[in-house]
């Protein structure tokens, strides 16, 4: 039997070296060799199923508008916001990754969607994880459908056993929970690390594109919130996924982060329920309170992706007892606070440097765009002057360091969304020349005029 040679190579600089070393001896870097098998002679390699493939006749190239197309059908995965999410349904074929924290609801979304895929494909789940016993007891606590058998379920973590499943009973869709479990033999590292994952991904990915297998993996994330495993896994897959959510709360989102073959940033809402994950068709009546406006409260329509999401904004400006005073928010970054604050304080000469200020974006949504801006500085003001916003109020705007109103994208389909739910004013950039007639819309060209014209009476006026 051919022995196989285990080098490490540098992922920075490419020096290889027959030991392991926590630093690369040629470049320096910490952390950086990585476990790889040297390839023995072709001959005396042993033949993954993944590779047991005749060697191909040379390939020509052709002019582009010459190759074939080939109407892609793709599948119903049983829930319209994960359709959505993939960008209409699942390319066979294709290999997306589903990240997620620990316990958020991984298994559970992909057991579901293989239940519902099942009545119309085959579908093979591997479980690397749980037992198959693990798995039936979360299969029947998710109400299976009345017909059919389900999925096809596989526990197993060595990936030639998985290959070999997957040769032999070629299924539409397969589903690997998860990536970080499978372990490859011929590599001595453990399970989990980065050569391990990337084998198993690269071995499972030639196999699914030669059979057309539509695969959904499961990646762990790390510490940070990042993809466990190399950068090149992400690469590697059509679509990255991630599976977030409020401990706390019910609710779940799934966002594409990537995607070939649809939208990034689209975003699917769903409830965690004790008889599994339900979808939430109309996620703006989540992230809305009361329609009554209180204290310090301002409602904003941000854009996730193409779905317009109306998002209440909470403010508490009180008076400070430290040095420097404090900033916290949730769903939206701090340094863009501090910049709100900053525009605030000099362009309507709010002393906001002498008071602590909180802000919270409900439903533990997080709000990246700027689009948000004016309505973060709407809750502060109303919060520092204890006011409370005219109900039935939305504000969009990104704010600009001068003090100016930017226009921002999409602002039709915001205001559609707004009035669909029963707002009836909006306070927006000028020159957006939208007009909705379900709402009375209001523009104004800088941060001061927009405020006048959303609390009714001027913030600036006794300060
Ligand atoms: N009986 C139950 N009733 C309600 N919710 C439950 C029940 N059992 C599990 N859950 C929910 O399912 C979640 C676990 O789901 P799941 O195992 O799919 O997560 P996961 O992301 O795959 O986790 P892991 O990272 O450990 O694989 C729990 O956090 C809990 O919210
Ligand atoms: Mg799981």
């Amino acid at each position: 039997m051919p022995r196989t040679v285990t080098t490490y190579v540098c992922q920075n600089c490419g020096a290889q070296s027959r030991q392991f070393f926590g630093r690369c001896s040629a470049c320096g870097s910490w952390n950086s060799l990585v476990e790889q098998l040297s390839a023995p002679p072709p001959d005396k390699r042993r033949r993954r199923v993944s590779e047991a493939v005749a060697e191909p006749a040379p390939r020509r190239s052709e002019a582009i508008a010459s190759v074939g197309e080939r109407s892609v059908q793709r599948l119903h995965t049983g829930f319209a916001e994960l359709d959505r999410v993939l960008g209409g349904g699942l390319v066979p074929g294709s290999l997306v990754l589903v990240g997620g924290d620990p316990g958020i609801g991984k298994s559970t979304l992909l057991l579901q969607t293989a239940e519902a895929l099942a009545q119309r494909e085959s579908v093979l789940y591997v479980s690397a994880e749980e037992s198959a016993q693990q798995v039936k007891l979360r299969w029947s606590r998710l109400g299976p459908a009345a017909t059919g058998d389900g999925p096809q379920l596989l526990a197993e973590t060595d990936l030639e056993q998985v290959l070999q499943e997957l040769e032999a009973l070629r299924p539409a869709v397969a589903i690997i929970d998860s990536i970080q479990a499978l372990h490859d033999a011929e590599l001595a590292s453990a399970p989990g690390s980065v050569a391990q994952v990337r084998e198993c991904a690269a071995a499972l990915q030639r196999l699914a594109k030669r059979l057309d297998i539509a695969l959904l993996l499961v990646g762990h994330v790390t510490k940070e919130g990042m993809l466990a495993g190399p950068k090149v896994l992400e690469h590697l897959v059509d679509a990255v996924l991630t599976f977030e959510g409020d401990r706390f709360a019910s609710h779940r989102l799934l966002r594409a982060v990537k995607n070939r073959f649809g939208a990034t940033h689209e975003l699917g809402v769903f409830e965690m329920r004790d008889r599994g994950l339900l979808e939430v068709s109309n996620p703006s009546e989540l992230f809305l309170g009361s329609p009554e406006g209180s204290v310090g409260m301002a409602t904003i329509v941000a854009c996730e992706g193409t779905r317009p999401l109306v998002v209440e904004l909470q403010a508490l400006v009180s008076t400070t007892s430290y040095a420097s005073p404090r900033r916290m928010a949730t769903g939206i970054g701090t340094n863009r606070l501090h910049q709100i604050l900053a525009v605030l304080e000099k362009h309507l000469g709010l002393p906001l440097s002498r008071f602590d200020c909180y802000l919270a974006v409900a439903g533990g949504l997080d709000v990246e765009e700027p689009a948000a801006d004016l309505g973060v500085a709407a809750a502060v003001v109303a919060s520092f002057r204890d006011l409370a916003l005219p109900a039935g109020t939305v504000l969009v705007g990104e704010l600009g360091l001068g003090g100016q109103l930017r226009p921002v994208g999409q602002l039709e389909l915001r205001l559609q969304e707004a009035a669909r739910l029963g707002f009836r004013r909006a306070v927006v950039p000028r020159g957006s020349g939208v007009t909705c007639l379900d709402l009375a819309v209001h523009e104004a060209g800088g941060v001061a005029e927009a405020l006048v014209v959303a609390l009714g009476v001027n913030p600036a006026d006794d300060a």
